[in-house]
């Protein structure tokens, strides 16, 4: 008898889910008209390239490989595109999809040509990857039309010129990579000065980006900055205290030049690479208490005085110190 009852309750259940659910299946099936012409017109303009052979008229969109849909709407919100090395440029078409909220461009090898104007109709576009692609021109100023905008990453492409300071515009922007192109210029003071959400990561390494650190970086709060292998000069020490959120910190081969001794590194620090810069004073004592702590390295500067003992610094050797003005103690030989 409980044994029935408990199997009917399932049964209703079932059948409850399934009719609460209908409309989204109905809707996931069917495709709004015009993004379907967007993405057809997406679609020519790769000259149909077999990487969209799931892409066809008598089919729903929304079941298209690379194509998301909102569930409710219908409207199409994600288009990732990666892994082929189909040939073209990013079309405009994709800027007649105005739900689109996601979009990816990536590990394109054979994605060429420069980022359209076409984007900045994307309203409400959060999240905008063009990377390991060899997409060239500039990072566009226009991109501060898309005020949407959370996370930008621009990585490993042919991208040139200076970072654009409208990108300061965009007041809910909390991360960027732009990482690996061929970037000049300084670091504009406005950027990320109006947005208000700390971003997981400010990745800008492996450019040729010049200049100070902007002092109003100090308000921002990054889990993961990367400024490593550019040429930038200077005072970096804004970057680290106590109360930050970095975990990782890597400012290795750049020209900055200030004093480590009354550095307050954030508590959460995992990893910190100031290799190759011109960094003086000393190690401070404070090191020995960051628990998480897994890598260091202070080669190639010019630190002096005694290596802290304690805490996680018996992990490193004396590769993480050579090349200083006068470091001294374990694991380089003892201070005279
Ligand atoms: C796609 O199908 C619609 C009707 O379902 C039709 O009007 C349109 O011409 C077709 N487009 C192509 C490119 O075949
Ligand atoms: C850019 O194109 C070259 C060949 O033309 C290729 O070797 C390289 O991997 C491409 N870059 C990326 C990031 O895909
Ligand atoms: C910025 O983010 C907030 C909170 O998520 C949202 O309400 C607002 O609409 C966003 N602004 C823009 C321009 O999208
Ligand atoms: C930086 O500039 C140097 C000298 O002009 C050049 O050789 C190098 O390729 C540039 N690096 C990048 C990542 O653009
Ligand atoms: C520290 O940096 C130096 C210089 O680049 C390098 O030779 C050494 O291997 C690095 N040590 C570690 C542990 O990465």
């Amino acid at each position: 008898m409980a044994c029935r009852s408990t199997l009917s309750s399932f049964l209703t259940l079932f059948l409850f889910l399934l009719l609460a659910s209908a409309p989204y299946l109905v809707s996931s099936a069917r495709c709004n008209k015009d993004d379907k012409k967007a993405l057809l017109a997406i679609k020519a303009a790769f000259n149909n390239a077999y990487h969209f052979a799931s892409w066809t008229n008598d089919t729903g969109c929304c079941d298209w490989y690379d194509v998301d849909c909102d569930p409710k709407t219908g409207r199409v919100t994600g288009l990732s595109l990666f892994q082929d090395d189909f040939p073209g440029t990013i079309p405009d078409a994709v800027g007649d999809l105005p739900y689109l909220e996601n979009l990816v461009f990536h590990h394109l090898p054979n994605l060429v040509g420069s980022i359209p104007p076409a984007l900045t109709k994307l309203k409400n576009l959060k999240y905008l990857d063009i990377s390991w692609t060899n997409v060239s021109g500039p990072v566009p100023a226009f991109l501060s039309e898309i005020t949407s905008l959370t996370q930008l990453d621009l990585s490993f492409n042919r991208l040139s010129g200076s970072i654009p300071a409208s990108l300061g515009d965009l007041a809910n922007l909390s991360s960027i990579d732009i990482s690996r192109n061929h970037l000049t210029g300084p670091l504009p003071p406005a950027l990320f000065q109006r947005s208000s959400q700390q971003g997981p990561y400010l990745r800008l390494s492996h450019n040729n980006l010049t200049g100070e650190i902007p002092p109003a970086f100090g308000k921002l709060g990054f889990d993961q900055i990367d400024l490593s292998r550019n040429q930038f000069t200077g005072d970096a020490s804004v970057l680290f205290g106590r109360s930050k959120p970095a975990q990782q910190i890597d400012l290795s081969r750049n020209q900055f030049a200030f004093d480590l001794t009354n550095v307050e590194f954030p508590e959460g620090l995992d990893s910190v690479d100031l290799n190759h810069n011109r960094i003086y004073g000393s190690i401070p004592n404070q090191i020995t208490k960051l628990a998480n702590l897994q890598f260091f390295n202070v080669s190639y500067n010019r630190l002096c005085g005694e290596i802290p003992v304690g805490g996680n610094m018996g992990r490193f050797d004396e590769y993480c110190y050579l090349h200083n003005k006068c470091l001294c103690g374990t694991p380089l030989p003892p201070c005279k």
